[in-house]
């Protein structure tokens, strides 16, 4: 698993000692805690589920002697966020924020609460989140940012419309984070990933799409990024997708394919 060892050995130094995985319960979420967990990284793990974030935590300190916090919290909600993490004292200098919300449907007939929580979890909490812990990282001079999107935000893709519109707006953000925490020492990475397998994926699709990477992998390719940036695509079929997709297609075809890819995706 381990490709870059430098990168590697110096991670926690660069980073800083704890990391806040948010949306971390299962799927990519509990890779990219697992991934930070064998760097040697403590851990603040938010989700929803408090059992799956405990069964989590038991493991990743009995198998990687870590310290391991962990939050029964609903991102939707930012205030309830922040005050759990102000409770704490640490020093976050990793922030991964993983966790979606994906209203699946044609935009006529997803509700209104449905669009509001998905500004919420996808876009007001992760702006609020990272305002609030790139502060302490800006004194530190040190810290980074994992920011989850997906080739969904590369053109408007049917039936995900406001999912797809949010992943493009975590990209955009990403990619101007990037360059504004630099000077600070703190590196950004939006990763724009293709098909991963998680519950949440395989809940709404049925079989895999060419190109789809295990979680694992995807964990591995987006920290590995980090100091890269701004936006990594991990998997060779997925970068050749975005670039054909992103680039060269013209944009009625690009949402053409995607429609074409979102037909078959139900809650
Ligand atoms: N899977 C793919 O094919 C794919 C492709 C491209 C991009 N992505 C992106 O990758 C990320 C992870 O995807 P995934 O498939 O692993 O998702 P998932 O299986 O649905 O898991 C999402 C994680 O976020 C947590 N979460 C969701 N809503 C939450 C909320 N309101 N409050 C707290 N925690 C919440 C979930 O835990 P609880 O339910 O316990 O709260 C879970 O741990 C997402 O940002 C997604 O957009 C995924």
């Amino acid at each position: 698993m381990i490709k870059n060892r430098s990168f590697y050995s110096d991670f926690k130094q660069k980073y800083g000692p704890w990391a806040v995985v948010a949306g971390a319960s299962e799927g990519l979420g509990a890779a990219f805690a697992e991934e930070l967990a064998r760097l040697g990284v403590n851990l603040v793990l938010l989700a929803r589920r408090w059992n799956k974030l405990n069964t989590l935590a038991d493991t990743l300190k009995q198998k990687y002697s870590i310290d391991v916090l962990f939050q029964s919290v609903d991102l939707a909600d930012f205030d309830a966020t922040q005050q759990y993490l102000n409770s704490l004292d640490v020093e976050i200098g990793l922030l991964v924020y993983n966790a979606a919300y994906a209203p699946i449907d044609y935009f006529k007939d997803v509700a209104d609460h449905e669009l509001d929580t998905l500004v919420s979890v996808n876009m007001r909490t992760p702006l609020r989140l990272i305002k609030h812990l790139s502060a302490k990282m800006i004194s530190n001079k040190r810290g980074g940012i994992v920011i989850m999107s997906s080739m969904s935000g590369l053109q408007g893709s049917p039936k995900i419309v406001s999912y797809s519109a949010s992943k493009a707006f975590l990209m955009i953000l990403a990619e101007g984070l990037w360059s504004e925490l630099k000077p600070y020492g703190i590196d950004v990475v939006g990763c724009c990933a293709g098909a991963i397998i998680t519950p949440g994926y395989q809940n709404a699709q049925s079989g895999s799409a060419p190109g789809t990477l295990r979680a694992d992998q995807v964990a591995h390719q987006a920290l590995l990024a980090l100091g890269n940036g701004p936006i990594v695509t991990p998997g060779l079929m997925n970068k050749i997708a975005r670039f054909v997709m992103g680039t060269l297609l013209p944009k009625k075809w690009a949402i053409s394919i995607m429609k074409n890819n979102t037909k078959n995706l139900s809650r």
